[in-house]
């Protein structure tokens, strides 16, 4: 080439090369190469994706990169992949990195041909953010779907017990049978059972104001309510960034902390402690109560805040689908941590609104 020594050429051809493999190896995809099922190349992004090094990935079988569950749909896929007309394949499948943590991907993978060699080239992303975030959606989704069909039945059956309720006062009016009264007070408890159910489910949001509000000073009030349960539990209250007011329907506001500082102090059983932190975090307020009480077995939190939910003999297991309700209907989150034996913590994250 006129101009260019021989040397410079070539350094200009090494510096590409390495500049392509850098490209390759810290590409924003985590790629790794296998023909058949042995892995044959690595770039840096899948070393770090799957917690190990290059050197130990290459040369390993392609299934030890998924749970072992896994195994018959990624033969299934290989066969699918080496077929050259198949364009790129896309699914969605758990795989394990080294420390055999298991986290979703979203796996791509195509057939090339390096040589006369026949390679899968396949790409992963981790996609556990969006499957949690799917997952707080289809749960939120049927909670109010749980909500509303329990709304239309207690809509249902309450009519005909207030009728049946009228008659038995007219018959007590005729008629003394120590029967009559037994049967009007029980079905004055099935009566508030659906009353309760009506109100939790549809909060009439409509109807209260929106008001700001101070969690501070009311989360101090609640408290006070409790007095008398509080000789065993101690109470920490970690109240930082005083004076944000949120924007909101106050009664249903303090209805719904009310019945998570029951569910708290109901949970501890003799001694304990109830945390509650109040703090403001990137245009949202966070309050989190914590107590060292029975805690919520793993199995069972995915059923908080479906109506009648209850593990205790007197619970109405309302309380949660009103803080629930509550919590959505303003815009906001809660999510639920606990250890059995150890306690539980409700995280509330409401947005502060400017007020105007
Ligand atoms: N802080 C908590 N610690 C342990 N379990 C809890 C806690 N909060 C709620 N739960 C569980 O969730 C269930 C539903 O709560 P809730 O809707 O308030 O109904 P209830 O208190 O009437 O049982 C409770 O019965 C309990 O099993
Ligand atoms: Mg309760």
């Amino acid at each position: 080439m006129p101009g260019i020594k021989p040397d410079q050429t070539h350094r200009s051809v090494t510096e590409r090369e390495e500049m392509f493999r850098d490209i390759i190896d810290y590409s924003f995809e985590a790629i790794i190469v296998h023909t058949d099922c042995e892995i044959t190349y690595v770039n840096q992004t899948a070393a770090s994706f799957f917690r190990t090094s290059k050197e130990a990935l290459i040369g390993s079988d392609i299934f030890s990169i998924f749970p072992s569950s896994s195994r018959g749909i990624i033969q299934e896929w290989i066969q699918k992949a080496i077929k050259k007309d198949e364009a790129v394949l896309r699914m969605e499948e758990k795989v394990m990195r080294a420390d055999e943590t298991v986290i979703e991907a979203e796996i791509h993978s195509r057939p090339v041909t390096f040589g006369k060699k026949n390679m899968i080239q396949t790409a992963f992303q981790d996609i556990t953010y969006r499957k949690e975030a799917e997952k707080i959606l289809n749960d939120r989704e049927k909670l109010v779907s749980i909500g509303q069909i329990a709304a239309g039945i207690a809509h249902e059956v309450k009519n005909p017990l207030t009728a049946v309720k009228g008659f038995l006062q007219l018959l007590k009016e005729s008629h003394s049978h120590p029967y009559l009264q037994t049967m009007e007070n029980e079905l004055d408890k099935a009566l508030l059972t659906l009353q309760n159910l009506l109100q939790v489910s549809k909060p009439d949001l409509q109807d209260e104001l929106l008001v700001p509000i101070d969690f501070c000073n009311e989360l101090k009030s609640l408290m006070l309510l409790f007095q008398d349960k509080l000789y065993d539990v101690e109470v920490e209250m970690d109240l930082r960034d005083r004076g944000i007011r949120v924007l909101g329907k106050k009664n249903l506001y303090l209805k719904a902390f009310f019945n998570l500082i029951k569910n708290a102090l109901e949970a501890i059983p003799e001694k304990g402690k109830i945390k509650i932190v109040h703090y403001a975090e990137n245009q949202w307020l966070h309050i989190e109560i914590t107590d060292t009480g029975i805690g919520i077995p793993k199995d069972k939190l995915n059923m908080l805040g479906t109506p009648f939910f209850s593990s205790k003999a007197e619970g109405t297991g309302l309380g949660l689908t009103q803080v629930y309700t509550t919590i959505h209907e303003h815009g906001g989150h809660i999510s639920v941590d606990s250890t059995p034996g150890e306690g539980t913590t409700f995280c509330i994250r409401l947005p502060i609104t400017e007020e105007t």
